[in-house]
């Protein structure tokens, strides 16, 4: 078999998102209109997969969808942006797992999640890759007991975005890190997870591991430590639309620019770029764009 660029192993699931909802939805059977209504591809590892097919990556998805509409609409959208989706396993009885993000005032959000057969994923015969990116641990039980072993024997390059605890206990497997090459956390995950109280020092925190940690800081742009030296990137703050999956676009752009052959600072600005741009359309993935929209903004000159 030939290898993929990128394996993404994790979660997949429509996020449906309405927009213009009241800070506090009235009960009692009654009915609110709100703004508007999108059905999107969602789950971090399913928007990275497609962020990184659509710069032009050869990129396989390795995730569990139950056998229903959602399951279909998941894989349906996968495909069409040209991601494998041969190791995404269907479970028998569980659901596929569903989003509700409810956009209130201020930009704020509610994110109302029904885990479905997500806790049940158990990867096992996973397609060979130049890289592995893994997403969502601390949703994933079973993913998250195999990560260790998953990336000390990988002959790949590997990451992890965990993204949130829900149960706000941040511990991740003993030697996880040590076998990762990159973690790609936002700001509030780098220090939950190294328990410290700035930027500064999560990078530093992570770096024992011998990691390379990137730390996602929203439209301050992101910084990373690689060699004891600090690395950052910025670009000009765009206004969002939408930034649900930013962070997972980040991702994608990132390790497509890895896989592309950059450094170290080019690759954490064409990350910059992917998710700046993805924060232009409403879901993760409408404005993903391709390699070179990414490089026009994230490499141009001055
Ligand atoms: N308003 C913005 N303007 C410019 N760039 C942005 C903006 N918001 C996000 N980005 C870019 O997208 C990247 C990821 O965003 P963020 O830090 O919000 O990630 P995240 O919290 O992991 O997102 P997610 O909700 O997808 O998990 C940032 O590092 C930055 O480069
Ligand atoms: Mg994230």
């Amino acid at each position: 078999m030939t290898a993929f660029d990128l394996l993404v192993v994790g979660d997949a699931n429509p996020d449906v998102l309405l927009a213009g909802a009241p800070a506090v939805p009235p009960y009692g059977q009654a009915e609110t209109l709100v703004a508007s209504g999108t059905l999107a591809l969602g789950g971090s590892a399913a928007i990275v997969a497609h962020g990184a097919a659509r710069l032009g990556i050869s990129t396989a998805l390795a995730a569990q969808v139950g056998r229903d509409a959602a399951g279909d609409f998941v894989l349906d959208t996968l495909t069409s942006a040209g991601v494998d989706i041969t190791a995404v396993t269907r479970h028998p009885d569980l659901p596929t797992a569903l989003t509700v993000c409810l956009g209130g005032p201020d930009g704020d959000r509610a994110i109302l999640t029904a885990p479905g057969c997500l806790a049940a994923f158990d990867p096992r015969e996973l397609p060979p890759a130049r890289h592995i990116h893994a997403a969502s641990y601390f949703l994933q039980p079973n993913l998250a007991a195999r990560l260790p072993e998953l990336f000390r024997t990988a002959t790949a390059t590997t990451s992890l975005d965990t993204n949130h605890d829900p149960s706000g206990r941040w511990q991740l497997a003993p030697g996880l890190l040590e076998a990762c090459d990159y973690v790609l956390p936002n700001e509030a995950e780098a220090l939950a997870l190294t328990g410290t109280t700035s930027v500064d020092e999560a990078l530093k925190a992570f770096a024992e591991s011998g990691v390379t940690p990137v730390v996602k800081r929203g439209r301050h742009g992101a910084a990373a430590q690689h060699a004891g030296q600090t690395h950052t990137a910025r670009l000009a703050p765009l206004e969002p639309v939408d930034t649900v999956g930013a962070g997972d676009s980040f991702d994608a752009g990132f390790l497509a620019a890895l896989l592309n052959g950059e450094g170290l600072d080019r690759a954490l600005a064409v990350g910059c770029a992917c998710g700046a741009l993805s924060t232009q359309g409403l879901g993760g993935t409408a404005a993903q764009p391709t390699w070179e929209q990414a490089v026009a903004l994230g490499l141009s000159p001055g």
